[in-house]
């Protein structure tokens, strides 16, 4: 793995980034001054409940949005003063994005290899070159047979491929994937995340990807957690997959990426539904919790089967259990 990108720089270079919001009279600030930093060809994942800030952080990186404050590189990009064709030029060739709707990537009406040709039309790309390029991309995608389907004759997994060639189009050194598989069912997701890695090393990419799912993060060097606009542990690949544990006394012992989501919480909700087990972090001043679980949770997700509850008290090392049904 490259240490820098030849001039002793970092690659991305986030230094006490903050982002607000201002809707009304009210300021919302999604993130409260970020400092990371990235290699040259370097995948990290960042993980954090909704509204972390993670997409906030991806758009800033992406130049859809400019920090607040803070001081924000790509390469030779200085997002904080990007402005005009600049700018523009950053968006369309120096990064590719994929989102996690499906239908946000891609435009409905073309065929695949269409919309794969049209960023490199928009930069100025001919023809024959464009045709070239989306045909090889297809192709590494593993879509090429697919190439003169449009996307809603294809599955979410295939039209994220596709999607993935599209941000590849214009041979970008940075992909920023927003949940890119948030849609997709786990084993979609997970050959989505094999071929980001592949095409990670076929390329030379450099990759930040918002996931809630640790086992994708997994596919990252460094996983970031992000919780209310601020960063917390930078764990390291290893700690992040490590496995979970289960005593024989019904002891769950959590890896260190998922405990971070539950630090905070007076208690840990556990619910057993008929996909899994759900743990839900709730506060100390929460006590409507059944009026809240039976508001998200309407009985038809449930398929009518016996729901129960058990509220634990965390980090007290004598849980006190209160168990209903
Ligand atoms: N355009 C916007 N205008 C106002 N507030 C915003 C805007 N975008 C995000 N926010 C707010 O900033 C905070 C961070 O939002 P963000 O979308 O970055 O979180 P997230 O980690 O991506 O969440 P999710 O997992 O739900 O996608 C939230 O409080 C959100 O409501
Ligand atoms: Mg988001």
């Amino acid at each position: 793995m490259p240490a820098h990108n030849g001039s002793g720089q970092p690659y991305i270079n986030c230094k006490n980034v903050v982002k607000a919001y201002t809707v009304g009279d009210h300021e919302i600030v999604a993130l409260r001054g970020i400092d990371f930093t990235m290699t040259r060809g370097e995948m990290v994942a960042i993980v954090g409940p909704s509204g972390a800030g993670k997409s906030s952080l991806l758009n800033l990186l992406g130049g859809l949005d400019t920090p607040t404050a803070g001081r924000l590189t790509v390469g030779d990009f200085n997002l904080v003063d990007l402005r005009g064709r600049l700018l523009a030029d950053y968006r369309l060739r120096q990064v590719g994005f994929l989102w996690q709707q499906v239908g946000r990537n891609l435009l409905p009406h073309r065929s695949a290899l269409r919309n794969v040709m049209l960023p490199m039309m928009l930069a100025g790309a001919g023809w024959g070159e464009r045709r070239r390029r989306a045909k090889e991309l297809l192709e590494a995608v593993g879509i090429s047979e697919h190439a003169h389907k449009r996307p809603p004759q294809l599955s979410g997994g295939q039209q994220q491929r596709v999607a993935i060639a599209v941000a590849l189009a214009n041979h970008p050194h940075l992909l920023l994937a927003d949940e890119p598989t948030g849609a997709l069912d786990h084993q979609s997701a997970v050959q989505v995340l094999e071929l980001i890695a592949d095409l990670r090393e076929r390329y030379g990419l450099t990759i930040l990807m918002a996931t809630h799912d640790m086992q994708l993060a997994a596919f990252a060097d460094r996983t970031l957690t992000l919780r209310d606009g601020a960063l917390g542990q930078d764990l390291t690949h290893s700690e992040a997959a490590a496995p979970p544990v289960l005593d024989k006394e019904g002891r769950i012992q959590l890896p260190a990426a998922v405990r971070s989501q539950l630090d905070e919480a007076a208690r840990i909700a556990v619910e057993i539904r008929p996909e899994g087990i759900l743990l839900r972090p709730e506060q100390a001043d929460e006590d409507d919790t059944d009026a809240v679980l039976q508001d998200i949770l309407p009985r038809k997700h449930t398929n009518g089967s016996r729901r129960r509850f058990f509220h634990w008290f965390a980090r007290d090392g004598h849980p006190k259990e209160e168990a209903r049904s």
